[in-house]
């Protein structure tokens, strides 16, 4: 297995609005100390479904995330800030880009990236079936 390699400080996205922030606690942390994969993947969710929620207005459910892979570990009191954009708007789904940035405890003004994926989300009707997307 390879090392993990040394964090590199970037910019925010110009690009993305800001979704969510939020601060892991002990209670989200892995047998290593180190926090969870699973709880950092449903902040991303969570984060996510802000955007395509102001399109489906009304119920909808995820049905795909692709892909998420763990550069930097994400640890107790770091800042994590998730920053999205609509990448396709379907007829039924839409699919955002979600970004995950972490400043480090006692570092904060300075942003480590930590994870990306693109989620689908659908909308769906009373019964749970996929249904269209209003144009406005
Ligand atoms: C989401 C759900 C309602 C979709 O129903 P479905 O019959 O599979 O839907 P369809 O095949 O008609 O596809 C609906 C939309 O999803 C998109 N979609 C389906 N599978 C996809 C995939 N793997 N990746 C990206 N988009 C996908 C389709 O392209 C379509 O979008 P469009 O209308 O904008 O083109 C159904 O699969 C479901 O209930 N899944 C469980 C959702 C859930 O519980 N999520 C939380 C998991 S814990």
């Amino acid at each position: 297995m390879s090392e993990v390699s040394s964090p590199v400080h970037v910019a925010l996205p110009t690009d993305k609005e800001l979704v969510l922030k939020v601060i892991p606690m002990p209670a989200d942390c892995n047998a290593n100390g180190d926090i969870f994969g699973g709880w950092v993947m449903a902040q991303v969710d969570l984060a996510g479904s802000v955007l395509p929620a102001r399109h489906t207005q009304g119920r909808m459910a995820t049905v795909a995330v692709n892909e998420f892979v763990f550069k930097q570990p994400v640890r107790v009191g770091d800042i994590l800030s998730f920053y999205s954009s609509v990448t396709r708007i379907g007829r039924t789904s839409i699919t955002v880009k979600v970004e995950v940035y972490a400043e480090r405890f006692r570092s904060q003004g300075r942003y480590i990236k930590v994870t990306e994926a693109n989620v689908t989300y659908v909308a769906i009707d009373e019964q749970g079936r996929p249904r269209p997307i209003p144009q406005d």
